[in-house]
């Protein structure tokens, strides 16, 4: 018999927490979440419980990374369950912080990062980024992580958290752990519930371009302008698709890149609607 999964809300008791486990000389690794738990989260669970002492996840969905247009309302929840995914994985402990000690009235404290936070995502969701650094930062500062582990599947996300770490000087490692798709190809995500059967169908063109993208840069095809032209293309014959955008960037600095050259690592991205629903997705491909 595992023990059960301790759950912390409060603030001061977190702190208290952490600081006797550091006491004792234990590692943490942690895993922020938004919660709705999937495949995808868990198996950034699993790599933290395969290298720390002790594992702990966060749910918390963070009104600030919504802008008011957005689906802060009825993002999905499911705590019970999440709360038996995460007992099943013996994760040591849930942070579940409440909305109102994260943010009291007179919150006033942002973390913005300004160069990488200005294309793709946050160009068609501008309040975003500040919302996850400002975030993802006061949890740092609750939990002290050796260790904190993210999705490629959010790549832009995770490069934003490199550069608060870089930055800020926190003395955390940032892990980048491999997207976990369904059988199909469709990437992981809590969204996906939204998706009725044809759009579930229909999302599979998200995959399909990065594939497609991927084969014409393995015959040969360096200009990303043409690679981008033929994902669109495919894109567009999904009628239920809306795209918000397809891109190459150089992996290591998020820079949006015109050629693709040899010896270095590319991210191709792609944001896109399918009816309501919008869904992100990359592939990262290396020479
Ligand atoms: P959320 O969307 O719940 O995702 C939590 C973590 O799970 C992120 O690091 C995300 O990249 C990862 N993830 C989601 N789907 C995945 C998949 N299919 N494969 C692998 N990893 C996947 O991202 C957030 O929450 C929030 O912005 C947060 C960082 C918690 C700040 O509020």
């Amino acid at each position: 018999m595992h023990e059960k999964l301790k759950t912390i809300s409060s603030i001061d008791e977190i702190h208290s927490l952490i600081k006797v486990l550091k006491k004792e000389g234990k590692t943490i690794g942690f895993v922020p979440t938004m919660g709705y738990l999937h495949e995808g989260h868990l198996s950034l669970v699993r790599e933290s419980k395969k290298n720390n002492d002790l594992t702990f996840v966060s749910i918390f969905v963070n009104p600030k990374q919504f802008a008011p247009a957005e689906d802060l309302s009825t993002y999905p929840r499911d705590l019970d369950k999440d709360i038996k995914l995460l007992s099943e994985l013996e994760t040591d402990y849930l942070f579940y912080p409440d909305t109102k000690d994260f943010y009291p009235n007179d919150f006033q404290t942002y973390v913005s990062v300004n160069e990488i936070t200005k294309i793709l995502e946050g160009e068609f969701r501008p309040t975003h980024f500040r919302g996850v650094t400002t975030v993802v930062a006061m949890l740092f500062n609750c939990v002290s992580p050796n260790n904190a582990y993210f999705g490629q599947k959010d790549a832009q996300q995770a490069a934003v958290i490199k550069q608060i770490v870089r930055d800020l000087k926190f003395d955390i490692k940032i892990n980048i752990c491999p997207i976990v798709r369904e059988n199909d190809g469709l990437a992981m995500s809590s969204r996906n519930v939204f998706l009725n059967d044809k759009e579930r169908l229909d999302a599979l063109v998200l995959s399909r371009s990065l594939k497609l993208a991927e084969e014409i840069i393995n015959e040969g095809e360096k200009e990303t302008e043409k690679i981008l032209n033929e994902m669109k293309k495919l894109i567009n014959s999904v009628e239920s698709s809306q795209l918000d955008y397809v891109s190459i960037v150089e992996a290591e600095r998020f820079k949006i890149t015109d050629k693709i050259e040899n010896d270095k690592s590319y991210y191709i991205l792609i944001a896109c609607k399918i009816g309501k629903t919008r869904l992100i997705d990359n592939k990262l491909i290396s020479f």
